[in-house]
């Protein structure tokens, strides 16, 4: 289990945090919104709730998902990270000063992933001193039930990189048995989809 970093408590962040805490990693939920980040841990606590009494999950699991879910409005929280999610305002200036402020707070081998839609995920890893470790990792909305992951690769991003954040969804996917999950894979030339 690694510790993920998750910025941005939105419609994406929020379910992004549902996910990796049901697979078992720690996250912490970083937006500079405060109420945002109100919103989203109420959000997971009533999902839990509906699951617990739907008899998904007992009363346990439910609290061990939400205890792992750390909200912060600052990134300092990143520090260990192995892995950190961008699920913010969809403006390429503005992720780019996030991606390169977040090089300052992580280690040289946390994977720093984008979850935009549209944004070409070369620019954003152009910000960063080191672009090799850039991808994008784009789930769909929403996340904890889509079970589509598209997983990103830059001109710039090395192959293990791309391996490591497959291995990190493919644990995500079966370390809890709520989601099933699928990824398609933008290779620079190609494209092929791969059941993981
Ligand atoms: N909504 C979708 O259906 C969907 C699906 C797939 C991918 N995406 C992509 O995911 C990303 C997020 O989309 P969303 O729908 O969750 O947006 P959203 O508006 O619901 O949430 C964005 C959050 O980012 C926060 N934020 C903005 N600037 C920030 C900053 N500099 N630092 C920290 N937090 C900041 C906001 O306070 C807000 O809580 C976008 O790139 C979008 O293209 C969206």
């Amino acid at each position: 289990m690694i510790k993920v970093g998750i910025i941005g408590a939105g419609s994406m962040g929020s379910g992004i945090a549902q996910v990796a805490a049901q697979a078992g990693h720690e996250v912490v939920l970083f937006d500079t919104n405060t109420e945002q980040l109100d919103k989203a841990k109420a959000k997971l606590a009533k999902i839990m709730a509906r699951l617990v009494e739907k008899g998904k999950i007992d009363r346990v699991t439910a609290d061990g998902i939400e205890k792992r879910v750390h909200y912060s409005n600052s990134m300092n929280g990143f520090a260990g990270a192995g892995l950190v999610i961008e699920a913010i305002i969809e403006n390429l200036e503005i992720k780019k000063n996030v991606f390169k402020e977040l090089e300052g707070i992580v280690e040289e081998t946390c994977i720093l992933a984008s979850n935009t839609s549209s944004l070409s995920i070369a620019s954003i890893a152009a910000a960063c001193d080191h672009a090799h470790r850039v991808i994008g990792i784009h789930f769909f909305n929403p996340a904890p039930l889509m079970p589509l992951v598209e997983i990103i690769p830059a001109v710039q991003t090395d192959e293990n990189i791309t391996s490591a954040a497959r291995r990190h969804h493919r644990l995500m996917g079966q370390s809890n048995g709520f989601n099933q999950r699928y990824a398609r894979i933008h290779c620079k030339s190609s494209s092929a989809t791969f059941l993981w």
